[in-house]
């Protein structure tokens, strides 16, 4: 997988970035024992199954048996592809990277997108020394008779761009950088071949990305003309459906419990003041997947606060949906007709803020709120297509406890009896009559769906190839030493056999062995999952000579007995053929005699092993 990092540098970043310490940034772990736990970041739960083993540096979850290493951590949780994650953790410990270990068109993306993000980071300097200069004085009066003050100002790092065509072009041409990027950034527009300042008399509002880079600009105006907002278009460094505004700030405050999703820059900001700090705000668009995602890794919890007027439209409404299957758990806060948080916060409030959130419905309660709104349910027509509408709703429900509590309270709405809800309710799912989103096309189901793994009973021969994988990726030496003693035998499981050619790899090229190191090396996630619990089997034994022995014994036992079941097939289908004088017939009559004279005198076969 690493396809032009060099593998010692890999291994120096992987050592570097010690796995609590980089997991802790990302969830809440508790020693235990000599591991940590946490509840884990790749599926639903409760109470805490996912434990991070800081001798091998592992981590691996019980509950849906995700596992890896630091790498595949991050590649995960900050979704990068490996080389990245590497960089990631490379740029985490300010460990340089190697020279030419990129493509030349990567680096050349890479240092042009750098250079965006340092003109926008200087642009948004320039506008914040504008704004407490005096050609700001009268943005600052502004934003004052909204409540915001020096503190707020330094902390969203807003500004003001001034009433002026080309002050901001010269002031970034002045510092060097090239025209080319501040059309780019959209910081300048072209008309009729000159060139201009986009946001001129605005009060601009950085948009940071979660990984703190301005991406982009909000600048608003100063009184009621039109358009309220300016936003800076896409760029290679801006794309509105994939940044949160706010989450910067909100990700530093760790544990987060939950988010707020509100609709505007203010909302975030006046949350900030009131001393809320979990706001963020998708950028005047619907929330799309990937803003969904974003969030999930953070929290879990969602609450969505939004006007009152727009909280039912159907872009809205997608939206929670799009939450909920990505693995939120959504509550919507109800706010009066054309009020939104700022509103809220700014005439009637902390307390009220809170009272209304403490109210927040669910996505389900919220729908049949909104479905129920539009009908007279005294009229029987509309009765019917109400409850029809509703069933659709509840189909969505997942959880049958929750499912009964909302068939109630339709029976208590429209008098039909529950056991008809119900069945219509099941019609509708079977014919697939879901409206809307289907839960799989977004999202991760990892997410979504915590898989239990049974308890099954795994076969003597089986747990002695997990045990020797085990021992092997522990430890160069003694990989080496049962190498040896395997000889020719395989393994039969080929995932064992896939992780016995991953060491051996490892151990020609002569880079060091450890299990941790073994996973960078494993894409699939189940796999790995599966490879980092066998890493993690704790074994105990007296000598380790001997248990090795006895588990190579086990196996060889093993694959003979397959063989010979085989044969004996082989012989008696023939028998009943009548094919006894053939030579074929002969060579199997003669391998099985072999077989059982062997195992008879293999000292370490069934026999003699108990
Ligand atoms: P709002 O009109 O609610 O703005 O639009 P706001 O942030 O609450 O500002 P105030 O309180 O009226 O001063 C919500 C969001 O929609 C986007 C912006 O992201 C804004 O924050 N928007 C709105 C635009 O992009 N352009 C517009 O013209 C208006
Ligand atoms: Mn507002």
């Amino acid at each position: 997988m690493p396809n032009y990092l060099p593998e010692d540098f890999i291994e120096e970043v992987r050592v570097a970035n010690e796995i609590t310490d980089v997991l802790s940034e990302y969830l809440t772990l508790k020693p235990k024992g000599k591991n940590y736990f946490g509840l884990c970041p790749f599926h639903n739960e409760k109470t805490p199954s996912f434990s991070v083993d800081p001798e091998k540096q592992l981590y691996h979850c019980f509950g849906c048996g995700a596992g890896g290493n630091v790498f595949t951590f991050i590649m995960d949780q900050e979704r990068l592809d490996f080389i990245d994650s590497v960089k990631f953790l490379a740029q985490r410990k300010g460990i340089p990277l190697p020279g030419s270990i990129e493509s030349p068109q990567d680096e050349e993306t890479r240092k042009h997108k750098e250079q965006l993000y340092r003109l926008n980071r200087e642009a948004a300097l320039y506008y914040h020394e504008n704004l407490l200069s005096h050609h700001g004085r009268h943005a600052l009066e502004y934003l004052k008779s909204r409540g915001i003050d020096q503190r707020i100002i330094k902390t969203f790092g807003i500004g003001y761009a001034p009433r002026s065509w080309d002050s901001t072009k010269n002031y970034l041409l002045s510092k060097g950088f090239d025209k080319q990027l501040l059309t780019e950034t959209g910081l300048i527009l072209e008309k009729n071949q000159r060139e201009y300042d986009r946001f001129r008399d605005r009060i601009m509002f950085p948009i940071i990305d979660h990984r703190d880079r301005v991406v982009g600009f909000g600048g608003r105006v100063l009184d009621d003309s039109a358009p309220k907002y300016l936003n800076s278009p896409e760029s290679p460094i801006f794309n509105k459906g994939s940044v949160l505004f706010g989450l910067n700030l909100a990700r530093k405050r760790r544990p987060i419990e939950s988010f707020i999703i509100v609709e505007g820059y203010l909302d975030v900001i006046t949350l900030h003041r009131f001393g809320i700090y979990n706001g963020v705000a998708s950028l005047g668009t619907a929330l799309t997947p990937d803003q969904a995602r974003l969030m999930r890794r953070y929290a879990q919890n969602i609450y969505t606060a939004y006007d009152g007027d727009t909280a039912g439209q159907k872009a809205t409404l997608r939206g929670l949906d799009i939450l909920k299957s990505v693995g939120c758990n959504v509550r919507v806060i109800v706010f009066p007709k054309g009020m939104d948080p700022d509103d809220i916060l700014v005439n009637h409030g902390i307390e009220y803020f809170n009272k209304l959130m403490n109210n927040a419905m669910t996505i389900t309660d919220f729908k049949l709120d909104r479905l129920q709104a539009q009908y007279d349910l005294d009229n029987q027509e509309e009765k019917v297509e109400f409850t029809t509408k509703a069933v659709r709703i509840l189909t969505d429900v997942d959880n049958l406890l929750e499912r009964d509590i909302y068939i109630q309270r339709l029976n208590n709405l429209t008098g039909f009896r529950p056991e008809l809800l119900y069945r219509y309710v099941e019609q509708v799912e079977n014919r697939g009559g879901k409206p809307g989103l289907k839960k799989n096309k977004i999202g991760n189901n990892r997410h979504t769906t915590p898989i239990r793994k049974a308890r099954i009973h795994i076969a003597a021969n089986i747990k002695a190839e997990m045990h020797l994988i085990r021992l092997m990726a522990s430890d160069e030496e003694m990989a080496k030493r049962i190498i040896n003693r395997l000889g020719d035998l395989r393994f039969d499981d080929p995932i064992h056999n896939k992780v016995a050619d991953i060491i051996k790899e490892l151990i020609a090229r002569d880079v060091g062995l450890n299990p941790a190191q073994v996973l960078n090396y494993v894409q699939d996630d189940k796999l790995r999952g599966k490879i980092t619990e066998i890493f993690e089997i704790e074994m105990e034994y007296d000598n380790v000579d001997r248990y090795i022995d006895d588990c190579i014994g086990e196996l060889r036992r093993s694959q003979l007995e397959k063989r010979r079941n085989y044969l004996m097939e082989q012989i008696s289908r023939m028998d009943e053929m009548q094919e006894h004088n053939s030579i074929e017939y002969k060579n199997l009559v003669e391998e099985l005699s072999a077989i059982n004279r062997m195992t008879k005198l293999d000292p370490f076969g069934k026999e003699e092993v108990m």
